[in-house]
C-alpha cells in the first residue's frame, strides 16, 4: 500500500500528466500578463519599507541600530551588497548568504542570541525576511557579481553543484530532477533550468519575491528550504551551509544578470 502511494506521488510529481512540455503556452502568457498587472503595486514593497525601518531602529539588548552592519563591503554600505553575496567573511570565518550575514549584524552589534534572531525567519513577513527584502532591493538594477574566486567561495559553490545532483529521500529526487532540462513545468509553474545560465540569471534576479500563492515575500532561502521538504528530503537547516552552497553555485550560476527583486510568483 505504501509503496501504491509513494509511486503514485512519484508519478504526480515527476511528470506522468504534470510535468507538460511546451504545452498550453497560454496559461504562461496569463502568469506574464498577470505579474506584468501587479508590477506597478508589488505587495513586496511593504515588506521593504518595513525592512527599512527595523534597519534603523534601534533594537536589541544594546537597543542598537543595523546601521554600522557590514555586508560585505564594508560598515553600513547596503547598496550593492546583496548583488555581491554570498562571499567570504574573514571575522566570521564563513561564507555567508544576506540572512546569515544578518543574522551576524544581530549579534555582534544588538546582542541578541543567534537562536533568537533566527527563532520567527519562518513567520509571514518576519523580521528577517523584510530585512532581506530592503537590503536586495538595495541592489535592484546591478548585476550580480558573485563569481566564488575567494579559494572558500569556489569550494563552497563545489559543494553547491554537488548537492544540486545529489539524489536523496524516498522520491531519490535531486535538484537536477526538476531543474536541469528546458520547458519543463509543473501544472502551471515553470520550473528553470539552472545549467543553463540564461535561465539561471531570469530565476536568480527576481528573488527575494512575493509569492500570490502564499501572500507573503520569499527570500532565496526560503524557497530552497521549501524544494528541499518538496523533494521529501531531510530538513535544511534556516542558515545552514549546505544551503549557503547550494546559493553560492545558483549565484555563480546567475553571475552578469541585472537584479530585479522584488518580483512575483505565483
Ligand atoms: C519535485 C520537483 C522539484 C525539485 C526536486 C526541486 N524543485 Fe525547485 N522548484 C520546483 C517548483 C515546482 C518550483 C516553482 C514553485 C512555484 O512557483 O510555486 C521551484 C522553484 C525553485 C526556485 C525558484 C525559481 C523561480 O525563480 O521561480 C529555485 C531557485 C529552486 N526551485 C531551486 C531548487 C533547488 C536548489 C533544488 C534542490 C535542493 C530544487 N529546487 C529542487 C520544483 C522542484
Amino acid at each position: 500500500m505504501k509503496r501504491v502511494v509513494i509511486v503514485g506521488l512519484a508519478a504526480a510529481l515527476l511528470g506522468v500528466g504534470a510535468i507538460a512540455i511546451g504545452q498550453d503556452n497560454a496559461a504562461l502568457e496569463g502568469i506574464a500578463k498577470y505579474r506584468e498587472m501587479l508590477k506597478d503595486g508589488n505587495p513586496a514593497d511593504l515588506m521593504e519599507l518595513r525592512g527599512a525601518a527595523l534597519w534603523t531602529t534601534p533594537r536589541g539588548p544594546r537597543h542598537a541600530t543595523l546601521e554600522a552592519c557590514d555586508l560585505g563591503l564594508g560598515p553600513g554600505v547596503v547598496d550593492g551588497a546583496y548583488a555581491r553575496l554570498p562571499r567570504w567573511f574573514d571575522d566570521t570565518g564563513r561564507v555567508q548568504d544576506v540572512e546569515s550575514r544578518l543574522v551576524t549584524c544581530m549579534v555582534t552589534l544588538q546582542g541578541f542570541r543567534a537562536e533568537d534572531a533566527m527563532r520567527d525567519w519562518y513567520r509571514p513577513a518576519s523580521d528577517l525576511e523584510a530585512l532581506v527584502t530592503y537590503v536586495a532591493v538595495q541592489s535592484q538594477g546591478q548585476p550580480i557579481d558573485a563569481p566564488a574566486t575567494h579559494p572558500r567561495e569556489a569550494e563552497m559553490a563545489a559543494i553547491g553543484e554537488v548537492l544540486f545532483f545529489r539524489r536523496a529521500g524516498p522520491l531519490d529526487f535531486s535538484c537536477a530532477t526538476c531543474h536541469s532540462q528546458r520547458d519543463r513545468r509543473i501544472r502551471l509553474q515553470e520550473l528553470p533550468d539552472f545549467l543553463d545560465p540564461a535561465e539561471a540569471r531570469a530565476s536568480i534576479t527576481t528573488w527575494p519575491a512575493y509569492r500570490v500563492s502564499q501572500s507573503n515575500v520569499w527570500t532565496m532561502e526560503r524557497r530552497l528550504i521549501d524544494c528541499i521538504r518538496q523533494m521529501r528530503a531531510p530538513d535544511a537547516d534556516f542558515g545552514s551551509d549546505a544551503i549557503i552552497a547550494l546559493e553560492t553555485w545558483l549565484q555563480k550560476q546567475a553571475t552578469g544578470g541585472v537584479l530585479s527583486s522584488p518580483g512575483i510568483k505565483r
